[in-house]
């Protein structure tokens, strides 16, 4: 059978470093409680010289370098984000056309902080359909601008930033071994961006309110982050007959630390077997997940044979897993 293969990784992080200290600055916070709260130390901030389109570019750039693909033999640009550049053209388009991907088609994926994830189980659908395709996957978010910088609940989360992986088909055994998706969107109100579709006309009374920006009812979706992460991680893992100690590197979503260790502790894994970033650049969405794995697979972590478990969880709400050999 044909299998997807990650054949590179990329990632870019814009300049600004904003420290806990800064923040201290900012909102009625400490250093102390975010880091022992979160596990966030600092995040990066874009600038006004850094659009989302432009960081995702960047990444994809690396992404391709590695994988020694050149932009016109990409077929598909997927870019999971929930923060794009404009809702139209989407932020696919710019980064094909920055990139020259002429022959490629491109869209973008909305399932907030499992964008990544779920790119990556349509890219991969498309190469078990076709091995010969090679598919650029995108998570890439600039959250700043759709935070409230004078909500404490939520300021001290977010960071910006944008990673990217290129794919292709194997007839070997190894890569993408499964993926699962799930929703519930019962749900959605816990964490939502509510005034910024068209439900709403953007008048200042909106504005106002702060509906232009991220809203969380953090313990709540901390809960359901949890228990719908250690499912998805089982399902995945009886997918293919694994045990939780068969998992040689756990790249979760970078949301808290303290969801990180609870995966940890249920599957039973080591520390070095858990990949955590979460201290450099916060909870960057989308972006969390391929922006780990690229410096994992810059650290050398992600060795041939390397048994990989991603999951993802977001707003929506949405989650999901894949299980790969790397
Ligand atoms: N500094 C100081 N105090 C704070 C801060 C802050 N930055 N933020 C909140 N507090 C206070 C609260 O006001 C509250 O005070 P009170 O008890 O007097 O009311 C107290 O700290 C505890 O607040 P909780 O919200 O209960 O704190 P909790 O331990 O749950 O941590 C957090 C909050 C970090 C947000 C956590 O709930 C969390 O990580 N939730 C999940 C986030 C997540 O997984 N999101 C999913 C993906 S995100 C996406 O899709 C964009």
């Amino acid at each position: 059978p044909t299998r997807s293969i990650i054949l590179g990784t990329g990632a870019c992080l814009p300049r600004k470093v904003l420290t806990n200290f800064d923040l201290e600055k900012m909102v009625d916070t400490s250093d102390e409680w975010i880091t022992t709260r979160t596990g966030i130390r600092q995040r990066r901030i874009a600038g006004d010289d850094e659009p989302n389109s432009r960081l995702a570019t960047e990444a994809a750039r690396r992404a391709l370098d590695m994988a020694g693909v050149h932009p016109r033999e990409l077929d598909l640009v997927i870019v999971g984000t929930m923060t794009p550049d404009t809702p139209m053209p989407t932020t696919a388009c710019l980064v094909q056309h920055a990139l020259g991907a002429k022959n490629a088609g491109a869209f973008d994926l909305g399932a907030a902080c499992s964008g990544f994830l779920y790119g990556l189980s349509v890219a991969d659908k498309f190469i078990r359909d076709n091995r010969r395709l090679k598919v650029l996957v995108i998570g890439s978010e600039v959250l700043s601008r759709r935070t409230n910088w004078q909500d404490r609940n939520t300021c001290v989360l977010f960071g910006d930033g944008a990673g990217a992986a290129v794919l292709t088909g194997t007839r070997e055994d190894r890569g993408i071994l499964s993926t699962h998706l799930h929703a519930d969107g019962s749900l959605g109100d816990l964490l939502t961006i509510r005034g910024l579709g068209t439900a709403h006309p953007v008048t200042p009374e909106l504005l106002e309110k702060g509906w232009q920006y991220i809203e969380m009812q953090g313990s709540e979706v901390f809960k359901h982050a949890v228990r719908s992460l250690e499912g998805v991680a089982w399902e995945a893992l009886e997918a293919n007959g694994w045990r939780g100690d068969d998992v040689d590197l756990l790249v979760a979503h970078q949301a808290n630390v303290r969801i990180l260790d609870f995966l940890r502790d249920r599957l039973g894994l080591s520390r070095d077997q858990v990949f955590i970033n979460i201290d450099k650049y916060g909870n960057t969405s989308a972006a969390s997940i391929p922006i780990a794995l690229d410096e994992a697979n810059r650290a050398g972590r992600l060795a041939p044979g390397t048994r990989v478990l991603i999951l993802a969880f977001g707003g929506g709400f949405t989650w999901g897993a894949a299980a790969l050999k790397w």
